[in-house]
């Protein structure tokens, strides 16, 4: 998979395709990220990219011709380009296992005001990593392509995302580790047995409730709700 990231700030991604997972999927080829700057596709004078939105207000706008430029010289016959902002779709698990099967994705990052609104004509899609407002696009970038480049086959162990928060219904199950106690806090017995089947009813058990204690509003329909699944 090819991520290319559009953006007037490509300082910003140094550590983030530095450390980690991330660094080790790209050294090992399971990903390539390039970090591109939207600069180098501005023909203006002083490779201006933005400028004072019509109708005033406070703010730069990212002009759109710029934005084009730089999109369409990315783009492939099987790309798909998302546009971060905070108008967009929800980021959601179920869309990063979406997108992990695209073969290319450009990822645009927007900065001051935003980009003139014309940019729509030319995305596929519009997502928003959530109800509040952030100075750019690029720490969305980095959280959409670091939940994608994670479910990427060969980056992380399989059975480490099997039971992960928000791959099925649920939350996932509590983890402990060293000491067995801590300030009177005790690991749960039935981790400490041995028992295989015990631990795996425990686990189901746990992740369940605290699903329902945390988010239960993501069993509204399934069938834990019905009462059809059985511990
Ligand atoms: C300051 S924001 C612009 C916000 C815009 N004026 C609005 O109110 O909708 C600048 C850029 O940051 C990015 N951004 C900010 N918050 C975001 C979010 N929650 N999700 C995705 N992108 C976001 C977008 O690329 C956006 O164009």
């Amino acid at each position: 998979m090819k991520i290319d990231i559009l953006t007037l700030f490509p300082g910003m991604f140094e550590g983030f395709l530095s450390h980690s997972i991330i660094k080790r999927a790209i050294e090992t080829k399971k990903v390539e990220i390039n970090i591109v700057n939207i600069r180098e596709y501005s023909t203006l004078p002083h490779k201006s990219v933005d400028d004072y939105g019509f109708g005033g207000g406070a703010g730069m706008v990212l002009r759109v011709d710029v934005l084009y430029a730089a999109i369409e010289a990315l783009r492939g016959k099987d790309t798909k380009v998302i546009l971060m902002t905070p108008q967009g779709e929800t980021f959601t698990q179920k869309k990063a296992e979406n997108f992990k099967s695209l073969s290319h994705i450009i990822l645009v990052c927007g900065h001051y005001e935003g980009f003139d609104e014309r940019i729509l004509h030319f995305v596929d899609a519009e997502i928003s990593i959530g109800d509040f407002v952030l100075t750019g696009g690029e720490i969305p970038a980095m959280a959409v392509t670091d939940s994608i480049v994670r479910l990427l086959d060969g980056v992380i162990l399989k059975e480490s995302k099997e039971n992960e928060s928000f791959q099925s219904n649920l939350l996932d199950y509590p983890v402990y580790t060293k000491p067995k106690e801590f300030r009177g806090y005790k690991v749960p017995d039935v981790l400490l047995s041995g028992n295989h089947k015990e631990i795996l009813k425990f686990r189901k058990q746990a992740s369940l409730e605290k699903t329902i204690l945390k988010r239960s509003d993501l069993l509204e329909g399934t069938e834990w709700i019905d009462g059809k699944e059985s511990l």
